[in-house]
């Protein structure tokens, strides 16, 4: 193109062929000037999104409890039946480490020597120089705890659940799942681009008509639940949805975050809670950040499904290998469990114990039932922020949950309880709750 900041002069010079191409130019530009619009700041301007002007909005309707700002409030020490908060020791309602193996001392102790063997990273992704043998040790480890053939274990549970739905499943494909689905589900629903459809929470006959509807109309077919759900702390009729995906020769997987360690005498899960063949369903989808003491999730199903995910899954094949004192906490953490199931059986009693105890003082236990996820639903959303930090007043630390991540009118807070609680801790907890609520 021309320089079109030529001068008159320059013009006189031209040739009648430049001199056609510069007036060429001359109205393309003018044209082009009247029909692009001006891009508007907000798109290449982070602090202008209109999401995250959202975002600054909401801050200031929770600023305006004066309360200080909820989130993010570092703890100190151990998280589990007590944590620290500047300085201050609370009992604590709000940690995944239901059966107390992060920071049993035989797990970090299994986590300091896997560092003084292999380091704190493998350093590249396994299938290219980054396996260990405690790999594979870990991931027959779970594979034999949950009853299946196969196991394979990736760095996030979050990303295990998106790459694993991501990469099985596609556009000609259907993903029935649960309505009150994990985000990490729904995002792998949405990665996979098959056709997404929620039933009703735990409502397996829903899910059943759809399929009679329309399983005909495609390829493959998945059914996502979960072992406990993290909102309301109930369990589905697992023999129900594997009776619906063996009709209608469809997949299960089964997101067991807050399940496996928890769930039957033995801790092994929702199988061992309902006494079905673990082989029955095909994806079982687990993290390790909660039971296991460590971080991380894993897929475990038959073999072929594992070695397919391990050479072509993008979130296994193009990321690092678990890290050696993750993987062997969690190792440590199932040979304890298998050692001391007392401690599935403490943890069934102290939920029980807070269940019927928040029960018997009137309050709004939802649906929970026969977990270690109690909630207690208040219904407004600033109204469970105010609970959550009366009670964080008075020595207790337990987390809300607001609109989005459940319905506008069932903010709640929730209660997780684990095996090291007290019972003293329990009734206390309630009762100091049953006066806040009635407060309110
Ligand atoms: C049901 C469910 N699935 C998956 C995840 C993700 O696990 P992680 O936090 O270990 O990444 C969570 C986290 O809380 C969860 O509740």
């Amino acid at each position: 193109m021309l320089n079109l900041s030529i001068a008159s002069d320059q013009i006189a010079r031209l040739s009648p062929q430049e001199k056609r191409s510069l007036l060429a130019d001359l109205l393309r530009q003018r044209a082009d000037s009247k029909t692009k619009p001006e891009i508007l700041p907000e798109y290449y301007q982070f602090d202008l999104y209109p999401e995250y002007q959202k975002l600054k909005q909401q801050q200031q309707e929770v600023a305006s409890l004066q309360l200080g700002n909820p989130f993010f409030v570092p703890q100190d020490g151990i998280t589990s039946n007590t944590t620290q908060v500047r300085g201050q020791e609370l009992i604590n309602f709000a940690t995944y480490n239901y059966l107390g193996m992060s920071g049993d001392p035989v797990v970090s102790q299994a986590a300091k020597d896997a560092i003084d063997r292999y380091g704190t990273s493998v350093s590249a992704s396994r299938l290219v120089s980054g396996q260990k043998p405690l790999h594979q040790e870990l991931e027959q480890t779970i594979a034999n705890f949950i009853g299946v053939e196969d196991c394979i274990v990736l760095v996030g549970g979050h990303a295990t659940n998106v790459t694993t739905i991501g990469h099985l499943f596609g556009q000609n494909d259907l993903i029935v799942h649960d309505a009150l689905s994990h985000n990490s589900l729904l995002q792998g629903c949405l990665l996979s681009g098959a056709t997404a459809v929620a039933f009703p929470h735990n409502d397996w006959q829903a899910a059943e008509r759809i399929l009679q509807d329309r399983r005909h109309r495609y390829r493959r077919v998945l059914i996502v639940i979960e072992g406990v759900y993290s909102t309301d702390g109930d369990i589905p009729d697992l023999p129900e949805f594997i009776a619906v995906k063996q009709r209608h020769k469809a997949f299960l997987m089964v997101d067991e975050a807050h399940s496996i360690g928890v769930l039957g005498q033995g801790g092994r899960g929702i199988s061992e809670h309902f006494g079905v063949d673990a082989r029955a369903v095909d994806l079982w989808m687990g993290t390790l950040s909660k039971s296991f003491a460590s971080c991380g999730g894993y897929i475990a199903g038959c073999h072929a499904v594992v070695e397919y995910l391990k050479y072509t899954a993008p979130g296994f094949v193009f990321s690092v290998g678990i890290s050696p004192p993750n993987a062997a906490s969690v190792i440590a953490a199932i040979q304890l469990l298998q050692a001391e199931p007392e401690r599935v059986e403490r943890l069934h009693a102290r939920a029980r114990l807070f269940l019927e105890l928040a029960q018997s003082k009137g309050l709004n236990t939802g649906t929970s039932q026969g977990s270690p996820v109690i909630p207690i639903v208040v219904g407004d959303s600033l109204r469970s922020i105010q609970l959550s930090q009366n009670l964080f007043r008075r020595g207790i630390n337990v987390p809300f949950m607001i609109y989005p991540s459940v319905s506008q009118n069932g903010a709640r807070l929730r209660f997780f309880i684990t095996c090291n609680h007290t019972e003293d801790q329990i009734h206390y907890a309630a009762e100091v709750l049953a006066e806040e609520v009635a407060k309110l």
